[in-house]
């Protein structure tokens, strides 16, 4: 019932609110049977969420339309080479957040697999193959030549994973990545790399340099409104797959980088911080970078997955690798 002074009273609970009470429950209700449980509980939390947050802020119909217009400015400047939309989600913590619930796993285990980070916008399908021992980097003139190696292993026995595939990328040292710089050649930056019996693998790369993110849409017009800066620390993305195994994408960071413990994406692990070493064992390499990884079956990470995380949500990464 509605008051003079539009303030709603909630007759069957008898308690005064200042928007009317029942109006998100009826919006909740409006799903029909044929829903899947999944989408009719994620949407009825998500109209709850989004209309208390309307309610508590007493978000303006101006105040939307600016929301809305970033969000279909981040639309159109989405390609097959940019994101934008991850952007914003990515400046909210929401990509490193969702990761986390994803792939921790309910374990007080000392030895855990290797931890998560997210993928970011800049990953692409099929970089090419290569062989143990080459390099990923061409045409650029550097002091930061790195030659990074180990082994993958399974984290409960400890024994080398045969046929597991690194795929490995990261920026040029003017912070871009291939796709972003139309100086660099196709695919620079990254390979595929597929370890033998032993799990070892080994390739040149550089040392990588922090860089911003793009701040030339919605993302960075977010990022000055909020008085934040748009650099990531440098770092190395990686996608590891193996037969029978859980993939894991991630990213290990130079412990030396002045944005180590400010990530304008929140993507830092403490286990995902590395140290370049000078290595003078070798005239191909300025520096040396030795890192494991550590993968789990299907059927270790499914018995110790935290609550909430999904067969669902395993299967779409899956799908999306
Ligand atoms: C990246 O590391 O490639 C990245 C992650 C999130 C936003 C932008 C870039
Ligand atoms: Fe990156």
């Amino acid at each position: 019932m509605m008051a003079s002074n539009g303030i709603v009273q909630d007759d069957s609970k008898n308690t005064t609110h200042k928007f009317d009470p029942n109006f998100t429950q009826a919006v909740i209700n409006a799903t029909g049977p044929k829903a899947s449980p999944r989408v009719r509980k994620i949407t009825a939390s998500l109209i709850q969420h989004l209309h208390d947050f309307a309610r508590e802020n007493e978000i303006t119909v101006d105040e939307w339309m600016a929301g809305l217009e970033l969000m279909n400015e981040a639309g159109r400047m989405s390609d097959n080479k940019r994101n934008e939309g991850q952007l914003v989600c990515d400046i909210f913590g929401l990509e490193s957040l969702v990761d986390e619930i994803t792939y921790k796993l309910a374990s007080d285990a000392q030895d855990e697999p290797t931890a998560t980070a997210i993928l970011g916008p800049f990953w692409r399908k099929d970089a090419p193959k290569r062989n143990m021992g080459d390099t990923i980097v061409f045409n650029i003139e550097s002091n930061d030549w790195t030659l990074m190696h180990g082994q993958v292993t399974d984290y409960k026995t400890g024994k080398p994973i045969e046929g597991a595939e690194l795929d490995v990328w990261h920026t040029a040292p003017n912070g871009l990545y291939e796709q972003q710089d139309p100086d660099q050649p196709d695919m620079n930056l990254r390979g595929r790399f597929t370890t033998g019996k032993d799990g070892k693998y080994n390739f040149y790369c550089l040392r990588p340099t922090s860089y911003p993110i793009p701040y030339d849409g919605p993302a960075g017009k977010i990022l000055r409104a909020l008085d934040r800066h748009p650099m990531r620390p440098a770092h190395i993305h990686f996608i590891i797959t193996a037969p029978g195994y859980k993939p894991i994408v991630t990213q290990i960071f130079d412990r030396r980088d002045k944005y180590i413990e400010n990530d304008a994406v929140f993507a830092v692990k403490d286990s995902l911080i590395v140290d370049f070493k000078p290595y003078q064992g070798d005239p191909k390499a300025d520096f040396e970078l030795p890192y494991d990884f550590k993968l789990a079956t299907y059927e270790d990470a499914n018995k110790h997955s935290v609550a909430g995380t999904t067969e669902e949500s395993a299967t779409g990464l899956g799908a999306k690798i």
